[in-house]
């Protein structure tokens, strides 16, 4: 129908606003329509989203108090199709199956194996027409961690970078320094609300103390997951990270097993995740992070992290906030390969003036 397309935008667009808060669940809109029998009169009566913590479902948020007539006709728009599989809660396919919805027009087909066209299937064989795929270009962006979450068992990884005109993340080695200015730092923290996790590398802890949340006023409560990665576990227990870990999940992934510091880390409330040498890999991080329901992660750095992921092809992005100044020969470099290399892996997408600094946006050429 002519106006599938219209409110299947008007579900992108209100996706944007709920990305990186449903965590262990991926974010999804639903709106139902009230049409004529003839479709000439149509109108939204409610919509739902997912809720935090990833229940209840976008779709029966949306059928809460809605008053069905008979003599109309009702459509269900959703950004991903309708769930078939009974969780901890009753599918919204069987939610759907007890109300007069007549349509439901989707726009991605859920990845996770368990639906995966199922959910439409069980839909059509109970009398329902349905349309799926509308839109799914653009849905696929917005879902890209989900599936890859689902197909390949690892989060969507964006590195996050702060340097100089001439690619410097520090003035001097070890040393904390603000590079870019108070815009991007706003930018960055708006950012950080919409991922489920912060990535860091246990020198970024010693050195800059990060607190690593969300601190725009409204946002806090958005504040993704933190995660250390630090083999020796040679950390200060007083850093800022782990403050405030009930309120604030940690985890930190380690080669250190049973030590007089894990016990006190795990009465900090912050998560210990320990791996044999030979499977310290980012690889067997991710899978866990996935494993927990993290499809989208944020790492911050430093160099030694940003190189490890570069290195090991588990980058599908780079936000780089550049500064307006050079800062030389004696500053920290940004990543141990040159322009040339990361030109032949990222093709740069965007480029967004913030001030007198930039942010580009460069995107793997070969990521699914
Ligand atoms: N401008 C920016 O965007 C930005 C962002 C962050 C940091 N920084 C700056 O960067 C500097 C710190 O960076 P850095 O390069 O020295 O260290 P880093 O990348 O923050 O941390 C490296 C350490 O993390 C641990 N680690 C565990 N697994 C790793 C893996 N797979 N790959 C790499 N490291 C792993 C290792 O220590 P263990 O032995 O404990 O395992 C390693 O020595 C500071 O000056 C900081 O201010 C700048």
């Amino acid at each position: 129908m002519d106006q599938d397309k219209k409110y299947i935008e008007i579900s992108h667009f209100l996706l944007k606003k709920i990305l990186g808060t449903t965590f262990p669940n991926p974010p999804v809109v639903s709106l139902i329509v009230e049409s004529d029998k003839n479709f000439k009169r149509n109108k939204i009566i409610s919509f739902g989203f997912t809720n935090r913590g990833g229940r209840p479902h976008a779709e029966e948020m949306a059928l809460k108090n809605v008053i069905f007539n008979r003599n109309n006709s009702y459509t269900l728009y959703s950004t991903l199709e309708p769930c078939c599989h009974f969780g901890r809660s009753e599918s919204c396919v069987s939610k759907i199956l007890k109300t007069k919805i007549n349509r439901v027009v989707y726009s991605l087909r859920d990845p996770d194996k368990r639906v995966n066209g199922s959910g439409e299937s069980l839909l059509k064989k109970n009398g329902i027409e349905v349309l799926g795929g509308v839109m799914n270009e653009q849905a696929k962006k917005f879902y890209k961690g989900y599936i890859l979450n689902r197909k390949l068992c690892r989060p969507k990884v964006t590195l996050k970078i702060g340097c100089s005109l001439d690619g410097k993340i520090a003035f001097k080695p070890n040393q904390r320094d603000k590079i870019t200015n108070n815009i991007v730092n706003k930018i960055v923290h708006i950012y950080r609300s919409e991922f489920d996790a912060i990535l860091v590398g246990s020198d970024t802890i010693k050195i800059d103390n990060p607190k690593l949340n969300c601190r725009i006023k409204g946002l806090e409560n958005n504040s993704p997951l933190r995660v250390v990665l630090s083999k020796s576990l040679n950390l200060n227990l007083n850093s800022e990270v782990f403050k405030n870990c009930r309120k604030l999940p940690t985890i930190i992934f380690t080669t250190k097993f049973n030590t007089e510091k894990i016990k006190k880390l795990s009465k900090k409330n912050v998560n210990v995740f320990s791996l044999e040498r030979n499977k310290f890999k980012l690889s067997n991080i991710l899978l866990k992070l996935a494993e927990i329901g993290i499809c989208n992660i944020l790492v911050e750095g430093g160099a030694k992290v940003f190189t490890s992921f570069i290195n090991e092809n588990l980058t599908d992005s780079i936000m780089i906030f550049r500064s307006s100044f050079f800062i030389g020969s004696e500053g920290k470099d940004l990543i141990h390969y040159s322009h040339k290399e990361v030109k032949n892996m990222f093709a740069l997408k965007e480029v967004f003036p913030v001030e007198d600094n930039t942010l580009e946006i460069l995107e793997n050429k070969n990521t699914i």
